[in-house]
């Protein structure tokens, strides 16, 4: 399967974001790597394809929504109708809070829609491996497969990784989030990387500051660019464009004043 999509000459990429266990930070990776990449001067749409229990909106702050994905896969209307612009000025397509069923078995078609040519759309999807999810992995040509540094979300990232294989989905790699400095009693990178056989392409830090931009209808990106939530974010950003990060100057400051005092 081709990973990029070629369009009208013009290169799309859709990504998806998944992960065994629910609660392990796929939305988070899509608010916070959407706006990293956006750094990079890279078009971005971020997709909310958890269409029952969406929270791409709520996240960033956003409650009201006329027109969803839930709506475009009912056949209501066209996908640029659903698409909103947070005031970073990322673009998001939420989905509705709503239970209704839809018919997710359209999202194929929905992904190959125009209107997303010439971007990387990353999608944040349900966890696990209910039908909203397995139909999430079938149409992403590429997904980033996020876990926390624990046993039981590990066992459950390693059946969605057998899945992605069976389909010839390309896994881009791991993000293993909530990591937690000088805590002995969690897996440790090597260990995720032999268990699965892929790279781990990011390691993202417990970070109070996710919490105080979600507080604030932003991500930890915008909120605090020089968290180490926002680094780890943007260096996942740079891998994925494939561009050399470099720390912002306040960073390599600290880090020379640092070296100074020793
Ligand atoms: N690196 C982090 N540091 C601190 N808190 C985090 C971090 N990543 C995620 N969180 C918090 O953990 C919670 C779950 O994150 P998130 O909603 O992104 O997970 P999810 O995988 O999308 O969940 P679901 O499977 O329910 O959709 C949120 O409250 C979020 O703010
Ligand atoms: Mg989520």
């Amino acid at each position: 399967m081709s990973t990029l999509h070629q369009r009208g000459g013009r290169m799309t990429r859709v990504i998806g974001i998944v992960s065994g266990k629910g609660g392990v930070g796929k939305t988070t990776t899509v608010i916070n790597l959407s706006t990293a990449l956006m750094e990079f001067n890279k078009k971005v749409i971020a997709l909310d394809a958890d269409v029952k229990m969406s929270g791409l909106g709520l996240q960033l702050g956003m409650y009201h929504f006329p027109f969803t994905l839930n709506d475009v896969l009912m056949g209501k209307g066209k996908l640029f109708e659903a698409l909103y612009i947070h005031s970073s000025g990322l673009r998001i397509i939420p989905a509705s809070l709503s239970s209704e069923d839809v018919n997710i078995y359209r999202m194929k078609e929905v992904l190959q829609d125009q209107f997303l040519e010439d971007n990387i759309v990353l999608v944040d999807g349900p966890p696990g491996l209910e039908k909203n999810a397995i139909a999430t992995l079938r149409v992403c040509p590429e997904v980033l497969i996020v876990t926390i540094p624990e046993m039981p979300a590990i066992v459950d990232a390693l059946k969605v990784i057998s899945v992605c294989r069976g389909t010839n989905t390309k896994i881009i790699g791991i993000i293993v989030n909530m990591y937690k400095n000088r805590e002995v009693n969690q897996i440790s990178t090597k260990e995720i990387e032999s268990t699965f056989e892929l790279p781990v392409i990011g390691v993202v830090p417990e970070d109070r500051d996710i919490k105080r931009g979600i507080f604030k209808g932003m991500s930890c990106v915008l909120f605090n660019p020089y968290s180490s939530a926002s680094i780890a974010y943007k260096k996942i950003a740079a891998h994925l464009v494939g561009e050399q990060y470099k720390p912002p100057r306040y960073l390599m400051l600290k880090r020379l004043f640092r070296g100074l005092k020793k």
